[in-house]
């Protein structure tokens, strides 16, 4: 198939691209590079020859979008570029809405334009806010409540998706979707192809790997007074080629008319500590943590219920062991000790 790819120079979406490219399909890549690395596009060339194509664009850019999409007769369009940063979107909430919203709007009227048929959007677990305890292990059915922009920002893209398909279903425009529902992605492609590299880095193990690299003096545990075993938060952290292959399995099923909703993690949880002790044991580096006070807005326990979508897809995680997550991460940082190269 045909698939364009929004933030295919980003963590997820290089990734996603890599699996593509490696079933045989070709990947059409755009990206404005503000949070993407090109180098993670110059390894999919090199990969991918003449069956990739990168375009430096941004979301907003609608008529080039539409463009792009009508002369590639793209068969599925992959939405993963966003701004994906809780706390930044709480500081700065109209760069989510502008960014994530409106580039989605963007992205939907090219669409529209062009007649693209499918679309795999990357949703959130941030959709859900703080469940309460009783709904822990998440569902699908569980109430979407964003407790912040971002996670408001990403519900709201469903919601525009879900009006899309109402509308063109009393067209009769064939049109489908699906809103893979990412819990904490973690890890890098084992052949070390391609990594995670965010600026500034706020996601647990590229700072555990960090502080094992000597590139952080210390790092914290932010609260451990919790009420779960260790007193440090739990997550559900699904191997980003885990991710990969759900999107590639949702996007074979999608038929006209499909709105599809699937959580995406591994279906367990992990505490702080225990991604510590793990990052420690694989790295083989005692590094120094502090106990600091608890980070707002963090949810004591978030896992998913994923057993939707190996019902309906056949989809579960191959790597559940955290140890395996955290080394092939660990591969990746040791042989990118300052991230993508610049350019
Ligand atoms: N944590 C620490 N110390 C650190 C960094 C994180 O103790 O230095 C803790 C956090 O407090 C949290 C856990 O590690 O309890 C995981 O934190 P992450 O920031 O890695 O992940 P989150 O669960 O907060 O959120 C992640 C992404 C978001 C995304 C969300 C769901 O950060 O971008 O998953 O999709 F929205």
């Amino acid at each position: 198939m045909r698939v364009l790819v929004t933030g295919g120079a980003g963590y997820i979406g290089s990734h996603a691209s890599l699996r593509l490219l490696q079933d045989g399909h070709d990947v059409i890549s755009i990206d404005n590079v503000s949070r993407g690395h090109a180098q993670a596009e110059a390894v999919l060339a090199k990969i991918g020859g003449d069956r990739y194509s990168p375009y430096r664009c941004d979301l907003h850019e609608t008529e080039r979008l539409a463009e792009i999409l009508t002369s590639h007769d793209i068969d599925v369009l992959m939405h993963f570029a966003a701004f994906a940063e809780v706390g930044e979107s709480v500081d700065h909430p109209l760069r989510y809405h502008h960014n994530n919203i409106a580039g989605t709007v963007s992205v939907l009227r090219a669409i529209d334009q062009a007649g693209t048929s499918r679309v795999v959007f990357s949703s959130s677990r941030s959709t859900y806010g703080e469940p309460a305890e009783d709904q822990i292990p998440i569902n699908e059915d569980t109430p979407q409540s964003p407790i912040n922009p971002y996670g408001a920002s990403k519900l709201q893209c469903e919601r525009m998706l879900r009006d899309l398909a109402e509308a063109y279903r009393r067209a009769d425009r064939p049109f489908s979707y699906a809103a893979l529902r990412y819990f904490n992605v973690a890890g890098c492609d084992r052949q070390t192809r391609l990594g995670e590299d965010h600026r500034p880095e706020s996601h647990l193990i590229p700072i555990c790997l960090h502080t094992a690299l000597g590139k952080r003096e210390k790092m914290a545990i932010f609260g451990t007074d919790y009420p779960t075993p260790d007193g440090t938060c739990i997550r559900d952290y699904v191997h980003v080629e885990d991710l990969a292959d759900a999107h590639v399995r949702v996007m074979g099923v999608l038929e006209p008319g499909d709105e599809r909703r699937y959580n995406v993690g591994i279906g367990k949880g992990f505490s702080v500590r225990e991604c510590i002790e793990s990052s420690k044991r694989v790295t083989g580096v005692d590094f120094q943590v502090d106990e600091a006070e608890r980070r707002p807005g963090d949810p004591p326990e978030l896992y998913a219920d994923v057993s939707k979508i190996k019902r309906e897809l056949g989809w579960e995680a191959s790597i559940t062991d955290i140890d395996e997550t955290v080394e092939s991460a660990w591969k990746w940082f040791k042989s990118h000790p300052d991230g993508w190269p610049e350019g």
